[in-house]
């Protein structure tokens, strides 16, 4: 594993002073670019095979990277399917070094998380757990909008309810990350210091840790609604 991991910069100190305004301005407005036919085929995709398990309970695992994540999720919950999506092929397709079975309850899917977490809401699925899980930081002060929770489909993410996890190496994003769900929600969350005490779930988490990163997360319950 490298252990020579950058600590992340960037010329933002503290919470964007532009993410309450973005946020504001977007509110009621639905977000309307239009859905890759390539996502809607890996959606069906990956809902068939969810269909064809014996699992009841849906987990997301969005930007699963190399699918290490997905993987672990699957065989930590038996009785739940996990969906692993990734926008990369190239990362997608690389081996992963698995030592006994391969679980069967889980799918990685390539797709643009955009349009998948849309076809979703669209398809009144509501996963019972959604982790994001290291998300592309984009550090730098311009750079916002390109935030999940700054992106304007963070308002359907959320609405899809469940128990949600945001993880990363910058304590920044996770601060967002919260403040966005709590005022577009108004439920409470927060960012505290993730210190795994169990298996580590993804390859970016064993980076960071091997490197001496901080971990954050924000972990929060919503419930499945129309619109937030
Ligand atoms: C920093 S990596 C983290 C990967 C993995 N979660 C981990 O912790 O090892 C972020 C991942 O998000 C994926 N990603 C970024 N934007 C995406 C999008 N719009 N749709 C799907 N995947 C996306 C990237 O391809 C990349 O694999």
């Amino acid at each position: 594993m490298h252990s020579n991991s950058r600590f992340i910069t960037s010329n933002q100190t503290g919470i964007h002073d532009q993410l309450h305004d973005l946020l504001k301005r977007r509110a009621g407005s639905d977000y309307q670019k239009p859905i890759a036919s390539s996502s809607r085929i890996a959606f069906d995709i990956a809902v068939t095979a969810w269909n064809n398990s014996n699992t009841l309970d849906l987990i997301i695992d969005a930007g699963c990277g190399v699918g290490l994540s997905t993987r672990r999720l699957a065989l930590q919950n038996p009785n739940h399917f996990i969906i692993g999506i990734d926008q990369s092929s190239d990362r997608l397709s690389r081996q992963i070094d698995w030592s006994g079975d391969v679980p069967d309850n889980f799918i990685t899917v390539r797709a643009d998380l955009v349009d998948f977490w849309r076809l979703l809401h669209e398809a009144a699925i509501y996963p019972s757990h959604h982790y994001l899980l290291y998300p592309n930081p984009w550090p730098k002060k311009h750079h916002l909008s390109r935030r999940w929770h700054a992106h304007p489909i963070f308002p359907t993410v959320l609405a899809l309810g469940g128990q949600i996890e945001c993880r990363s190496n910058w304590k920044t994003y996770v601060d967002e990350f919260a403040t966005a769900v709590t005022t577009l929600t108004g439920v409470t969350a927060q960012c505290e210091n993730y210190q795994p005490t169990s298996e580590l779930l993804t390859p970016f988490e064993e980076k960071y840790l091997a490197s001496g990163h901080a971990l954050w997360r924000c972990q929060l319950t919503l419930p499945a609604t129309e619109h937030f």
